[in-house]
């Protein structure tokens, strides 16, 4: 009987991906940083029986249709907006995520983010690094307070929960918007439920976690932005394409809001010479939420697991439902 065959779309750890080498052939895109082109992509997908993807892999109706033994998609993330999931579903292809294990990073590093934004660190970090440094200054750098302010959480799912919990530690005040209530957590954490638009008008950091869907695209954009404080800071750790970026960048030169801490961006990777990179008062990242070596290890396994599970005929860990 031939191995099934699973196409690794870029250079993960071997070590995690133990159970597919005991089954499987397993083939592997050998570059860290430069995604698989698309043509070779849809060439692997036709003869895989499953794929170990990333988000920047587009899985759409065109490579799905054509992946004519494919059972398992295994994204490498806890979002899944790069994939067509109901048109997987409607051929039998299961679609995996990496749910739970990467909570806590991604919550260290949203709260980080808004930390670096408020208190100007990557901009003092330069600041030494290109000798500017002259002399202690009463005003140098100096940021806005983060402790006792208000933090207003768009997206309240497990990430977002994991940030609010952060935020008690800094005794702020807080706000969150969801499709549904949360009694628990208002009782645990002390949030409070309000719309969109008070959510807006009373947070000092607006805090975007929310997952891109058709509803939350664009969802910050310049009427958005104009109901937010002019001393608040936007953060955005979900995904780029919830921000209209234009309006983003008009509103902060234009002072109607104070800064923006952005994790994610429409395009990824963004240009250097992109506007919104050029301003001070924007920190940007390079979609490193999830990124520590211990959780991107573990999502890698969980992967592994999903697909030699679905190729062994059981359930997979976390299905996309
Ligand atoms: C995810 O898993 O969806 C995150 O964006 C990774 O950082």
């Amino acid at each position: 009987m031939t191995k099934p065959y699973i196409f690794v779309t870029r250079k993960c750890s071997e070590q995690q991906l133990k159970p597919l080498y005991e089954i499987a052939d397993v083939e592997m895109w050998p570059e860290e940083e430069t995604p698989c082109p698309r043509e070779l992509l849809l060439k692997k997908a036709a003869r895989a029986d499953a794929l170990l993807t990333m988000l920047s892999d587009v899985i759409d109706k065109e490579l799905i249709e054509n992946a004519k033994n494919l059972k398992v998609v295994a994204n490498l993330a806890v979002g899944y907006d790069n994939i067509d999931v109901s048109f997987a579903k409607s051929k039998g292809v299961i679609v995996c995520n990496t749910p739970d294990i990467l909570t806590d990073t991604t919550a260290d590093l949203t709260f980080g983010l808004l930390l670096a934004t408020a208190r100007r660190m990557t901009e003092a970090a330069e600041y030494v690094k290109e000798n500017k440094w002259k002399s202690w200054g009463p005003l140098l750098l100096a940021g806005q307070d983060v402790h006792h302010k208000t933090i207003g959480i768009v997206g309240m799912g497990k990430i977002g929960q994991a940030v609010a919990k952060r935020a008690t530690g800094f005794n702020m005040n807080i706000l969150y918007h969801n499709r549904r209530r949360n009694i628990e957590v208002e009782k645990d954490l002390g949030a409070q439920h309000v719309s969109f638009d008070e959510l807006l008008a009373s947070s000092d950091y607006v805090v975007c976690l929310t997952p891109l869907t058709d509803e939350t695209r664009e969802r910050f954009n310049k009427d958005a932005f104009k109901k937010m404080k002019k001393t608040a800071i936007f953060i955005n750790a979900s995904r780029g394409a919830v921000v209209n970026e234009a309006d983003l960048y008009k509103a902060l030169i234009s002072g109607e809001i104070s800064g923006a801490g952005l994790d994610v961006f429409l395009h990824e990777p963004i240009a250097s010479d992109h506007p919104l990179i050029q301003l001070k008062n924007v920190v940007a990242l390079p979609h490193i939420g999830s990124a520590s070596s211990e959780t991107r290890h573990a999502m890698m396994k969980l992967c592994a697991d999903n697909i030699a599970n679905v190729l062994n005929g059981n359930e997979p860990k976390t299905i996309v439902k």
